[in-house]
């Protein structure tokens, strides 16, 4: 057990039931960024380790396949009464680990159980298809059934529920996992392993291995038995492992970067969009793929929105998350933090203006002042990158086509956002960005109920949804004949 008592804070491998150390011995520091102080370790597995995990999940799919969807439907429900009822011990560990505000990470262990109760649910929907048939002696059925394997590769912005949405559709849908949590928040990922075993999901299904990304990624992404890879991270990686999943063929899910624009119109209700871009921007200190990377205001309200929203932006509290009122967290670590700075220098350079923030917290380490930077121009590199960082850019536009041309000038297509009162503005803005997720009027969308996914270089394939289970299954068509009809 770990040093302050929290037994989430697992520091082993879960292979075919077993809690292992790496075959080595190594280990690995788990570093809590809010202190800098080492919190525990994790094995620093690689290329055997996740084999054997690999082989226990092919060997366990065998009968969890064969369990009836009510029966993975009941384990999948006795799983989210329990996270729920170990809430707040698992949102200390993310806090601990991630640096997210504890308000926030309570939030994300309350998404992860409503994604298992909603795959629970789902389960007993795998529908197929009896089709009409074009020959007067056979029928034509159309069956679904679970990939296999499936490999999950998770990051460290959301290490609980970014497992939630895929271990949910992998139990519902009758495949087994093995799971690569991010090294610099483990816990999180491990603690679905305590979790599963306590609502009894037999040995094997789920095999959580920590350890090197290119070892661990590397035999994921080359073993045959690997059906299905799964990945949240960056773009970069997600290309990466697609090319390595090619030699097998298997099915991918990737869900990456993101360049989010957030368009404020004249007509817009600013108070509202204010909060919107507050929720949009600085939520897990603007550590989120959906985060707010460009904001675009129309020219007439421009000032007045740089006035209120920094002033808003200036109420936010930052301190350790686990202390009572913070509302952001530090970076998750001086990379980031050196990141962000070089993103601003870059800015004033060009001639952006910092309105408020621009460097490193007072209170040290990687905690950084929320910033707004007035004056944002497309030569800028935050109008092509991703800031993943508390940076608000903020460009002046006029009109309506300009800002879908600016907003839908770049690679990314995941989430993006507008504010207008105007009901024919809204459709047509709507259908005229090429982004996988759209909120109008509103700056927080993730839900269990949507489906959650990008276009272009953000990604393939949907999480949540009735859609997201659909990348778990196989379609298969059956022609029945010889019925002596
Ligand atoms: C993310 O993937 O970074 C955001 C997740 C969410 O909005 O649920």
């Amino acid at each position: 057990m770990a040093e302050n008592g929290n037994r989430f804070i697992k520091q082993a491998n879960l292979i075919d039931g077993q809690w292992l150390a790496a075959d080595s011995g190594a280990t690995i520091d788990v570093i809590n960024p809010a202190s800098n102080k080492i919190i525990g370790t994790i094995p620093k597995s690689g290329k055997a380790e996740t084999a054997r995990a690999i082989d226990a999940a092919a060997a366990a799919f065998k009968s969890w396949r064969k369990t009836t969807a009510n029966e993975r439907a009941q384990k999948m429900r006795k799983l989210h009464d329990l996270i729920l009822a170990n809430q707040d011990a698992l949102a200390e560990v993310l806090t601990m680990e991630q640096g997210k505000s504890l308000a926030e990470s309570k939030g994300e262990v309350a998404s992860s159980a409503a994604y298992i109760l909603w795959y629970a649910e789902e389960a007993r929907r795998m529908y197929g298809d009896i089709v009409p048939s074009p020959w007067a002696d056979r029928r034509i059925m159309v069956t679904k059934e679970p990939v296999g394997v499936v490999a999950a590769i998770t990051p460290w912005n959301f290490p609980s529920s970014m497992l939630a949405r895929k271990i949910g559709p992998a139990l519902a849908s009758g495949c087994t996992i093995v799971v690569k949590p991010a090294t610099q928040t483990p816990y999180s990922g491990l603690a679905w392993g305590l979790l599963c075993e306590e609502a009894g999901i037999p040995a094997g299904v789920v095999n959580i291995v920590t350890g090197s990304a290119s070892e661990i990624g590397g035999e994921i992404t080359r073993n045959a038995l690997v059906r299905k890879l799964t990945f949240t991270g960056s773009t970069e990686i997600g290309k990466l492992l697609m090319k390595q999943t090619a030699g097998t063929v298997k099915k991918v899910s990737m869900e990456l970067g993101g360049n989010a624009p957030f368009i404020v119109f004249d007509d817009a209700d600013l108070d509202r969009a204010v909060a919107g871009a507050i929720a949009a921007k600085f939520r897990n200190s603007g550590q989120t793929c959906v985060c707010t990377n460009r904001f675009f205001v129309q020219s007439k309200i421009y000032n007045r929105f740089i006035e209120k929203f920094t002033e808003a932006v200036e109420q936010l509290k930052v301190g350790n998350g686990l202390e009572d009122g913070t509302q952001q967290g530090p970076l998750i670590d001086m990379k980031a933090v050196e990141k962000v700075e070089e993103f601003i220098a870059d800015a004033e350079k060009k001639g952006g203006r910092i309105v408020t923030g621009g460097k490193r917290h007072a209170l040290g380490g990687s905690y950084f002042e929320p910033t707004v930077i007035a004056d944002a121009k497309p030569r800028m590199r935050f109008t092509k990158e991703e800031i993943f960082g508390p940076v608000a850019p903020v460009y002046k536009f006029r009109s309506e086509d300009e800002v879908i041309e600016l907003a839908n000038n770049t690679e990314y297509g995941l989430a993006c956002y507008f504010y207008t009162q105007d009901l024919g503005r809204a459709f047509r803005v709507m259908e005229g960005l090429k982004y996988g997720l759209v909120g109008v009027n509103e700056g927080l969308i993730s839900t269990v109920e949507a489906p959650f996914g990008g276009m272009k270089e953000s990604g393939l394939g949907k999480e949540g949804g009735h859609q997201g289970i659909e990348d778990y299954l196989d379609t298969k068509y059956v022609c029945l004949g010889g019925l002596g009809l």
